[in-house]
């Protein structure tokens, strides 16, 4: 169903020794995406600072280039320039390259009253249907057609409903924040997802006018309004590469000083760093974490927020890869998500997969054919291999993996890493890591 863009990119690396140094993380690609698109329904100019320079953000803006809305870049800054009438397709060439056409559709009718947007990608890691956006948007009004080459919607004012998502998705809730922002009248949306990144959007739509109540039990009450406005934000700093640089640190035996991230967005991960017998320390400003005594096994499984984020398990498995004992993983957000061990195993890590749910309650996935469920054997030694990179997060797991191995690797697919991490290959080298690209 999904067009894959093509694969390209690679690195040789050389193992060279403990990672060690600061590293400054930007604002998340899973927020500044939403950002972007949230900022074409207002009537004057948004600024976006703290903005990665990520592959996902070049996309996005292309896609919204092509709709007509102007769009700025200088260094970590963003303005968008919404039109007033852009044009309702989003064109076929963006198919399959990332998940913010879906997005679109909820902003595109309440600007013009009709959308067209192309088959979704981004990572193979499970199905990712869009049947909750659909579901939602036909509820708020729309009239939708599931075509083989995208989605069409047509709809007069979309009006405010009350819907309850099936699973707290992080997609979806940004769905319907981006649409009933503009509806006429009241939305209830029930069971939504609570990620740090989706209240950032629900707190820059509320800066651009926009009236939503975040209230307990993952609900969100949001009154539509007339007009939006134009807002000004600073993107919080990205917890999946703030993870990943920790991840580094500990695993080469040296430690990252990851830069620009609050403690409140990596509780649950810095908690399995103490679990695992890691030291780790908190400022304000700052977060290191290093293991000279070694690591200890746990079992770990992923969830919806407050819970260990999905995106946290691939730098994840090579770090208890190095514990002494064996560790279970168990994935529950994407059934697919473990597709990149084969990868690993190639490095060295000694890891089994299974269907069942190993290390906590059974999740969506008991009793499916899905490989959702790892038992690692530490230590692994782990050695160079040729790889292909098949998806971000899984791309930064092997870099990790090649950066602790005995001998060179060459991880090819590497343009999957730059769609979500900011410069990576500059920051690794500053880390000390011998890297070459091509
Ligand atoms: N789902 C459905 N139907 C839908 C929507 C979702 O069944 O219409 C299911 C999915 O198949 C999945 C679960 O719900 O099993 C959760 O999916 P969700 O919608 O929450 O994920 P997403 O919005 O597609 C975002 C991030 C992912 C991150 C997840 C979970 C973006 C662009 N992507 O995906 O990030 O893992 O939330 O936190 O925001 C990444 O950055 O590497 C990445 C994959």
């Amino acid at each position: 169903m999904e067009a894959a863009p093509p694969e390209t990119g690679t690195w040789a690396i050389q193992p060279a020794g403990p990672l060690v140094g600061d590293v400054r993380v930007r604002g998340s690609k899973n927020a500044v995406t939403k950002h972007l698109v949230a900022a074409i329904m207002g009537g004057r100019p948004s600024t976006i600072r703290n903005a990665p320079e990520v592959g996902d953000v070049d996309i996005t803006s292309q896609i919204l280039e092509s709709l007509g809305v102007g769009i700025e870049r200088a260094g970590s800054l963003i303005t968008v320039h919404p039109t007033d009438s852009p044009a309702p397709m989003v064109p076929v060439e963006f198919t399959g390259l990332n998940r913010i056409p879906i997005l679109l559709l909820g902003p595109l009718l309440n600007l013009v009253g009709e959308a067209f947007v192309p088959l979704v990608g981004g990572d193979q890691i499970g199905r990712r249907p869009v049947d909750f956006h659909v579901a939602a948007l036909k509820a708020l009004g729309a009239e939708i057609e599931v075509r083989d080459d995208g989605v069409a919607a047509k709809a007069g004012r979309l009006r405010g409903a009350k819907i309850e998502l099936p699973y707290p998705s992080v997609g979806a809730t940004e769905s319907v924040l981006l649409s009933a922002v503009l509806a006429e009248g009241k939305t209830v949306l029930k069971n939504a997802a609570t990620e740090p990144e989706v209240t950032e959007l629900a707190l820059f739509l509320q800066r651009m006018g926009a009236s939503i109540e975040l209230q307990p039990d993952r609900r969100i009450v949001i009154e539509g309004v007339e007009h939006l406005d134009g807002a000004s934000t600073t993107l919080e700093g990205d917890r999946i590469e703030a993870w990943s640089y920790l991840c580094a640190g500990v695993v080469t035996g040296g430690e990252v000083r990851v830069v620009g991230c609050r403690q409140d967005r990596m509780v649950t991960a810095i908690n399995v760093l103490h679990r695992m017998g890691a030291r780790v320390d908190v400022t304000d400003e700052w977060t290191t974490a290093s293991a000279a005594d070694g690591l200890h096994p746990v079992a770990v499984s992923t969830d919806t927020h407050p819970g260990f984020m999905t995106d946290w398990q691939t730098p994840l498995m090579v770090l208890l890869s190095q514990a002494d004992g064996m560790s279970v993983l168990h994935e529950t957000v994407f059934e697919n998500r473990l597709v990149y061990v084969p990868a690993l195993q190639q490095m060295g890590v000694e890891v089994e997969l299974f269907s069942a749910c190993l290390g906590g309650p059974a999740c969506r996935f008991h009793e499916t054919n899905n490989l959702h469920s790892a038992v690692v054997k530490g230590v692994s030694a782990l050695r160079g291999a040729e790889v292909n990179v098949p998806d971000v997060r899984a791309g930064f797991s092997s870099v990790i993996a090649a950066a602790a191995a005995d001998g060179p690797s060459t991880l090819r697919g590497i343009h999957h890493l730059e769609r979500g991490y900011h410069r990576p290959a500059e920051q690794l080298m500053s880390l000390g890591l011998d890297l070459r690209t091509a």
